[in-house]
């Protein structure tokens, strides 16, 4: 199904401000609304309509957590039903999850990751493969923040991340946070984990706030204002790979919608900032191509 692909700073949709993004609060300000439908499933009622009404406005962006791509049970006959039909009736060019174990015969509420090994990948790709078939998309997967390794690794992140992505043949939902909270916390260079990353997969972003637990250890908590070195991180990618939606996540400590709406447009000032060096970039490679004949 044909639907808006979006670029630009987008905002993550939260029943705590879906009441004023309704009543057209966030009308011209945000480039998009990324939804979860798993807020939505099985469910009817004020928040479902409002939705309704939403869509027809913004472009949405769908992004879930409840598919367990890392996972070993069999995908969920019931909730890919259900998810279709949401996707259907809400239409986003792709969808995202994480790439991470969430239920193993209970749910688990964390994103827990999985070994960095190319069993895993085998694995996981093919889940990704047939979650696209089933929701009949493109799929996207995201990198997630994690505070302890599994296992024995036989590989690193950027290695297991470049061969799911090679064996799926999907795109990749890029979290510079939590690159740099798991840079900060596993004592790597942010800057180098990105140089490893396919980046001509990269389909969107996300962008949040973290907080410090420790002087040794940050969590993802998405309770702040995104923090100066995040902010770089993607204008780093964004410069090199032009237009792409990147999405602001906020989950805790929500302030007004006004203050987020002022920190997508500071991200906006960013994002512009960065498609200009793209651009001029994109320029002189095409001088140097003429010239060069
Ligand atoms: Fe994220």
């Amino acid at each position: 199904m044909d639907s808006p692909h979006p670029t630009g700073i987008g905002l993550g949709l939260r029943s705590a401000f879906i009441e004023q993004i309704d009543g057209g609060e966030a009308d011209g300000a945000v480039a998009f609304l990324e939804v979860s439908p798993e807020n939505y499933l099985w469910r009817g009622g004020r928040a479902v309509d409002q939705l309704a009404r939403i869509r027809d406005r913004f472009p949405l962006l769908g992004h879930g957590l409840g598919m367990n791509l890392g996972g070993v049970d069999p995908l969920d006959d019931r909730f890919f039903a259900e998810l279709r039909r949401f996707l259907d009736a809400h239409p986003t060019p792709w969808y995202s999850d994480h790439l991470c174990m969430c239920h193993r015969g209970a749910e688990f509420h964390d994103l827990l990751p999985v070994p960095f090994s190319s069993e895993s990948a085998v694995r996981v790709a093919s889940r990704i493969r047939e979650a696209a078939d089933r929701v009949e998309r493109p799929m996207l997967f995201e990198n997630i923040s994690y505070y302890l390794a599994l296992g024995e690794s036989a590989m690193d992140e950027p290695e297991f991340i470049a061969e799911i992505l090679e064996r799926a043949d999907c795109g990749l939902l890029l979290d510079v946070n939590n690159a740099y909270v798991n840079a900060q916390n596993h004592g790597f260079d942010p800057y180098a984990w990105l140089e490893r990353i396919p980046l001509e997969r990269v389909r969107q972003l996300h962008i949040a706030g973290h907080e410090a637990w420790d002087e040794r250890t940050l969590i993802d908590t998405h309770g702040a204002s995104v923090k100066e070195e995040v902010q770089a991180m993607m204008a780093w990618v964004v410069e090199r790979i032009g237009p792409v939606p990147v999405l602001l996540e906020r989950d805790n400590h929500i302030p007004p919608l006004a203050d987020l709406l002022a920190e997508v447009a500071e991200l906006d000032a960013i994002y512009q900032a960065a498609i200009g060096r793209w651009r001029g970039d994109a320029e002189v490679a095409a001088v140097g191509g003429a010239r060069h004949g």
